[in-house]
């Protein structure tokens, strides 16, 4: 890490950094079309932010609630804190409210507490120096990965996602569902636990958007395609990748140390980003 990160970063977690959301960072992420929370002009953040070292992120995303940098592909807007290891693809819509199942503890030991498996708590620490316990014996207990979201999810608000689920492309998760089991592309899904409510298409017609992926082109690439009518939306998208006309989208994809890196660039002027209207530029235009 360069010693500029090093004036932005507070501290590194391991899994993480820890950053600083300064007025000056808050403006490099809008200039990298990272939206960060509702206000034009970006403003600094009062709470240091995660980045986890593992996350990967496009531009046009939307952290509209601010918190952790987890994963978000592009075109994705996120009304919620996300869970800072939760993954997400492109074009998902997610309500507020949405949390993923914490650490689990053992269910088939003596205890259910931190005392059998002792996870890295300082508190734990503490308490064993105090009682000069030195060799106390704890047995590891394995967790699941965190949840993964699709491309095109809805989630709606207030939903609950256990850990190691995955939410397929363009399934539907109603409000204040808790998922337990993974859900399978293109279904709308409800209740605790959710449970199938039907298919937002025929299976034939899920097939062909599971094989044709649109999500991996760009908006422009889409963008006079007839929505309206999700079967001729397929063919025309089928049709424009056997000509070869729809290019594949491809921006440059940031990790953490991408992502200080360009940040640093854009304040110290290394890069400077693309001319581009203002807001207030596109609003006199729309009006
Ligand atoms: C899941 C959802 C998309 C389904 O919408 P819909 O297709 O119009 O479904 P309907 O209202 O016709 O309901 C169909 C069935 O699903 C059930 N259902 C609907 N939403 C449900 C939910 N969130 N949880 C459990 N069951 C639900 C209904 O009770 C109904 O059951 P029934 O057939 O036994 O009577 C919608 O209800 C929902 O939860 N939307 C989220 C809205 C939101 O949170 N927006 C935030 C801003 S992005």
């Amino acid at each position: 890490m360069s010693a500029e990160q090093q004036t932005i970063v507070c501290e590194d977690l391991g899994s993480c950094y820890q950053l600083r959301v300064t007025a000056a960072v808050a403006a490099a992420f809008f200039d990298l079309r990272i939206f960060r929370g509702t206000s034009l002009p970006p403003a600094a953040e009062h709470a240091p932010i995660l980045v986890p070292k593992a996350a990967r992120i496009e531009p046009y995303t939307a952290y509209l609630m601010r918190g952790p940098l987890a994963t978000l592909g592009a075109f994705s807007f996120a009304h919620t804190v996300l869970p800072w290891n939760l993954v997400v693809g492109r074009y998902c819509s997610i309500a507020e409210g949405l949390g993923m199942f914490g650490e689990q503890h053992p269910t088939d030991r003596a205890t259910t507490s931190v005392w059998s498996y002792s996870p890295r708590n300082p508190v734990v620490a503490l308490i064993l120096a105090d009682l000069g316990i030195t060799d106390f014996q704890t047995y590891p207990y394995p967790q699941k990965p965190p949840a993964v979201i699709g491309n095109d999810v809805w989630i709606g608000a207030n939903v609950m996602l256990a850990r190691g689920v995955t939410i397929g492309d363009g399934a539907i998760v109603g409000a204040g569902s808790v998922v337990t089991r993974s859900v399978e592309p293109f279904s709308v899904v409800g209740g605790n636990p959710a449970r199938l409510i039907r298919r937002r298409f025929s299976d034939a017609l899920c097939e062909r958007y599971l094989r044709v992926q649109w999500w991996d082109y760009a908006l422009a690439a889409i963008n006079r395609l007839a929505f309206l009518e999700p079967e001729r939306f397929i063919d025309q998208i089928e049709d424009l990748s056997a000509s070869g006309r729809l290019p594949p989208y491809r921006p440059p994809v940031f990790d953490a140390s991408a992502l200080l890196d360009m940040l640093d660039r854009l304040r110290s002027g290394a890069w400077t980003p693309p001319e581009r209207p203002t807001l207030d530029d596109l609003l006199m235009q729309a009006s």
